[in-house]
């Protein structure tokens, strides 16, 4: 009945994409159980947020739960920070669309990150930066190409004419985390690559050139097929399908890789378990009809377990309205 922080989360704070990141299923097990205990003890959480002043309307990644201010001002739509704002639209989208407080939250939490965090690297890369009290760090991590497919996701609930924008952007963001992979020699994106000293899209320190069979690439290329249905996405998956096989395929499963920019695999002998769950069920997605898990009844979570789109009644009554 304890809890406890770690203690490098700047002072003992909680982190936004792990408090941030239990609506979805919290809701559900309310609306299973009958037992509304589950839906009040995220939507305090919520609340909490709401009430909260917000650095350039920007969400900070940690926040104290003792004092109930944030720690420090680092905002990231990558580790620490992004599932949070997946999961505002997901709330959004799960309750059919009922539930407008998480849709507002969610628009002026991407307006704030298009402002503060979204940069064009001088050859025209879209990529979503790392915000530390201010200052930007030129670093798009492989876990914020998950970003893509949530900017397209969103697009048709955006506040007047910015549906077409948040597609493009989603686009843009799509290209970019292309653009890490086709870059390296084993076609495998690494887990950060960096947009300053002259290089785009590629990583420069040793210790960010690893890729662990993550899938958020893969995941914007769903959201991006199953919205546009622009032939590349495919492409790009297919892309990807063939480097696991040539690259990370070993006896007995699928290893990550130490470092993508090598001529040689060198194995890290893991196989991680959201290679299972999100990569290749999002590849087989790809590959598939749309009416497979089709995205207007089905949500996937931040780890693509699926969650049903929660039926109001709300589109019934629109209907007995007319
Ligand atoms: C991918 O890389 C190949 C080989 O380096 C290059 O020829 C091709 O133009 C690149 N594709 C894209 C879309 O950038």
């Amino acid at each position: 009945g304890i809890g406890r922080n770690w203690p490098w989360a700047s002072g003992g704070s909680s982190i936004l994409a792990e408090f941030g990141t239990l609506h979805l299923e919290f809701m559900h097990l309310s609306h299973l159980s009958g037992n509304p205990i589950f839906a009040e003890k995220v939507m305090n959480i919520r609340t909490v947020l709401n009430k909260l002043e917000k650095p350039q309307g920007l969400y900070p990644n940690y926040l104290n739960p003792s004092s109930g201010q944030w720690g420090q001002h680092h905002v990231s739509v990558g580790g620490l920070g992004d599932s949070f704002y997946e999961y505002l639209l997901k709330a959004w989208l799960m309750s059919d669309k009922t539930d407008l407080e998480a849709k507002k939250m969610y628009f002026d939490a991407i307006q704030a990150i298009e402002t503060h965090l979204i940069r064009k690297s001088s050859s025209g890369l879209t990529y979503i930066a790392e915000w530390k009290g201010g200052l930007l760090e030129h670093k798009m991590g492989h876990l914020t190409c998950f970003a893509g497919g949530m900017f397209a996701l969103g697009a048709d609930g955006a506040p007047e004419g910015l549906a077409q924008h948040y597609l493009e952007l989603g686009a843009e963001i799509a290209r970019t985390c292309h653009e890490s992979y086709n870059r390296t020699f084993m076609k495998l994106g690494p887990e950060a690559f960096r947009f300053d000293g002259g290089v785009e899209a590629i990583a420069t320190r040793q210790n960010e050139k690893y890729y662990i069979l993550r899938p958020e690439v893969v995941e914007t290329y769903l959201y991006m097929w199953r919205l546009t249905h622009d032939p590349k996405y495919r492409k790009w998956a297919w892309e990807a399908t063939e480097a696991l096989e040539s690259h990370c395929r070993v006896n007995g499963g699928y290893s990550g890789l130490r470092d993508v920019y090598l001529l040689h695999e060198s194995y890290d002998d893991v196989q991680q378990s959201f290679f299972l769950a999100e990569t290749l069920k999002y590849l087989y997605l790809i590959f598939s009809d749309d009416d497979l898990l089709p995205l207007e009844h089905w949500i996937f979570n931040t780890e693509a377990h699926l969650l049903p789109i929660l039926r109001t009644g709300k589109k019934e009554v629109e209907i007995r309205e007319n």
